[in-house]
């Protein structure tokens, strides 16, 4: 596959007579695709039924005649103003029954109907118009399900649809009932009228209310999505695409991307270290012009998963963003270095965000590959430079020696019964995929429902229940590292018994659990420890802690985790894994990395210093790596 660039652009922002430059500047710049439309409904219909598409057809002809294919997005993600007061229960009400209203972007509420048909209408007028143009080579659904925190909704509408939603899945309200345990606090319910959503409670509300709130709630993002999808799939044959986010958990992306074609993502590493990242200060300020080295590759390979194979970058990080707490210039290179770390994970297409920075509104201060007077942004350059050595290059993404799995509904277990401050699915997860890539080994992120045939190692952090996981892993042959916390609930959110980890394959009981403040680790003899998080195990130990309780139970080729370890017994236990699973393993310090595709070894380096490429990885070519720079070499 040829890895192609692209940009974002805004042909309603900029005057039309602009368009023709900006195209041609696209295409010199090496870009193949540009997206556009996402916004702009409001210069679509102005009012309900007053259409305006001529100068879409001029923009989507100007642009396709300069040789660019155009990815077309619905603007489902701003409805104007016209349509809220057509729909005046369309907003979202949050946590605490305040409306999210007017004036930004997202101001829906997944639930409700009108809105939703509102959506799948406009979503098909603009399939009737532009499904058949051959300029346009791909459509983009709304944009960001989930961005500003939108997908958890308390109004009325979300309030009815979960009632229906209960109903639907336990008949009665007695098996309810029973499932949550509603004896508890003289919480039962007469009929699925009683149930409301799970806040405005005294206290926590109970855990599988809320969890079953949260399956409801991914359940609606995809009803909503499919509703497009299924106008769409009949006046078009382009490939559908969602842009998801980074560390975005409150829908499953799985499901929602089963009815697309390819999965995409907004890759904004500075923003994200700033902004939804658990590393330190010190780590932050280090990486400040860079990101975190393990964080866009762990989307990336979650995304890849999403898309069955097929994934892209649909918004790039091209310089300073507007929407974190800091957001300095990325140090020169960035921009080409995270466009190749995207194809060494198998991108087919990496979209600046955006063409030109916009002298108006809310992302003044967001950098484009353009300054708003047109003159070159650093990254436009980089972008040039990124296409001039793509071009002829093929890459395949192969499939990795190492399965992470990761699974939504887990996220929002924990995050209803985190029972410890630090307790997430994702930092947990992330941890363990930090671990791996530290080791040097290129990781696939998959489903619990995935099949494990080719890997030689499993890791299995944090999995809520079971599923179907109990089955595949029962006949896999590789190495297994399970835990903690997995196995321990029933899909009901309660304690199973017998008690977990019911790992097959290893017996033994997690008899009970304790979460601990950030400086009592527990240590353990061979390095390292346990931090935030340990169970105590009963079963043939692997390791004992330094305080005499089971830290692992099982074998090196099958074990189960009895705790969250620091970076330095994931290193070790992980370390041991794989080199069980007859895996190579490295120790690659902070900054670099490796990915493999195909044919190709890519080693990435988010350091400001450089490194001694053969040193650090057997098998390189010699020389140094420049800090933020990008090399590969055939493997
Ligand atoms: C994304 C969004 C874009 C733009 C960008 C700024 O979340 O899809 O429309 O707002 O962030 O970084």
């Amino acid at each position: 596959m040829k890895p192609e660039l692209g940009v974002c652009y805004y042909p309603e922002h900029w005057p039309e007579a602009q368009w023709p430059e900006d195209a041609a500047r696209m295409v010199e710049t090496g870009l193949a695709w540009v997206r556009i439309g996402e916004f702009a409904w409001s210069r679509l219909e102005r009012e309900e039924g007053a259409f305006d598409w001529d100068w879409l057809d001029r923009a989507v002809e100007v642009l396709g005649t300069a040789g660019l294919k155009v990815v077309m997005g619905t603007p489902t993600a701003t409805p104007p103003r016209w349509v809220c007061e057509k729909h005046p229960g369309m907003f979202a009400l949050d946590e605490k029954g305040q409306v999210r209203g007017f004036g930004s972007r997202r101001h829906y509420c997944f639930s409700h109907d009108g809105y939703r048909e509102e959506a799948a209408r406009i979503a098909r007028l603009m399939g009737e118009r532009y499904g058949r143009n051959p300029r346009v080579a791909a459509w983009q659904i709304d944009n960001e399900y989930g961005c500003h925190d939108t997908v958890i909704s308390y109004s009325d509408a979300a309030c009815g649809a979960f009632r229906a939603w209960l109903e639907a899945k336990y008949g009665d309200i007695d098996t309810l009932n029973r499932a949550w345990g509603n004896v508890f606090w003289s919480m039962e319910y007469r009929h699925f009228g009683e149930v409301f959503l799970p806040n405005l409670t005294v206290t926590e509300p109970n855990p599988s209310h809320v969890v079953d709130f949260m399956r409801f709630s991914s359940d609606q993002v995809v009803r909503f999505n499919r509703a497009q999808v299924e106008v769409l799939r009949d006046l078009t044959d382009a490939p559908l695409i969602h842009n998801y986010m980074g560390r975005t958990v409150e829908f499953d992306h799985y499901a929602v991307g089963a009815d697309l074609d390819i999965a995409s993502w907004d890759s904004y590493p500075m923003g994200f270290l700033e902004d939804r990242s658990d590393r330190d200060d010190d780590f932050k300020r280090r990486f400040a012009r860079s990101g975190d080295v393990d964080f866009q590759a762990f989307h990336h390979d979650l995304y890849r998963a999403v898309g069955r194979g097929r994934w892209w970058v649909m918004e790039q990080q091209p310089g300073p963003v507007n929407w974190a707490p800091h957001n300095p210039d990325p140090a020169p290179g960035m921009a080409r270095l995270w466009a190749w770390e995207a194809f060494a994970h198998g991108a087919e297409a990496v979209c600046y965000f955006r063409w030109r920075q916009a002298p108006m509104a809310q992302e003044q201060y967001h950098a484009g590959l353009l300054r708003p007077d047109s003159e070159a942004a650093p990254a436009l350059g980089e972008a040039a430079q990124v296409t001039a050595e793509a071009a002829g290059m093929e890459i395949e993404a192969s499939q990795a020696p190492v399965a992470l799995i990761f699974d939504y509904e887990s996220c929002w277990a924990w995050a209803a019964q985190p029972q410890g401050a630090e307790f997430d699915q994702f930092r947990l997860s992330y941890d363990f995929y930090r671990g791996l890539r530290r080791l040097g080994l290129s990781v696939d992120i998959l489903p619990p429902d995935a099949p494990l045939d080719g890997y030689a190692m499993v890791l299995v952090p944090g999995l809520m229940h079971w599923g179907a996981l109990a089955a595949s892993l029962t006949t896999f042959e590789g190495v297994v590292v399970a835990g903690p916390r997995t196995g321990c609930k029933t899909p009901d959110m309660q304690i199973p018994v017998p008690m977990g980890p019911n790992l097959p394959g290893v017996p033994g009981t997690v008899a009970r659990v304790e979460s601990l403040r950030s400086d009592m680790p527990i240590r353990l003899p061979e390095g390292g420890g346990f931090q935030f998080w340990r169970e105590v195990l009963e079963g043939e130990a692997l390791e004992v802690a330094e305080d005499g309780v089971p830290a692992r139970i099982g074998t090196v080729r099958r074990q189960y985790l009895g705790g969250w370890p620091d970076e330095s017994a994931m290193h070790r236990i992980l370390g041991e894994a794989a080199t069980e699973a007859g895996l190579e393993v490295l120790d690659l310090p902070a900054g670099l990395r490796i990915r493999d595709a195909g044919q190709w070894r890519f080693a990435i380096n988010y350091a400001d210093r450089d490194w001694k490429l053969a040193k650090h990885i057997p098998g390189a070519p010699k020389g140094r790596i420049a800090p933020h720079d990008v090399s590969w070499w055939l493997r």
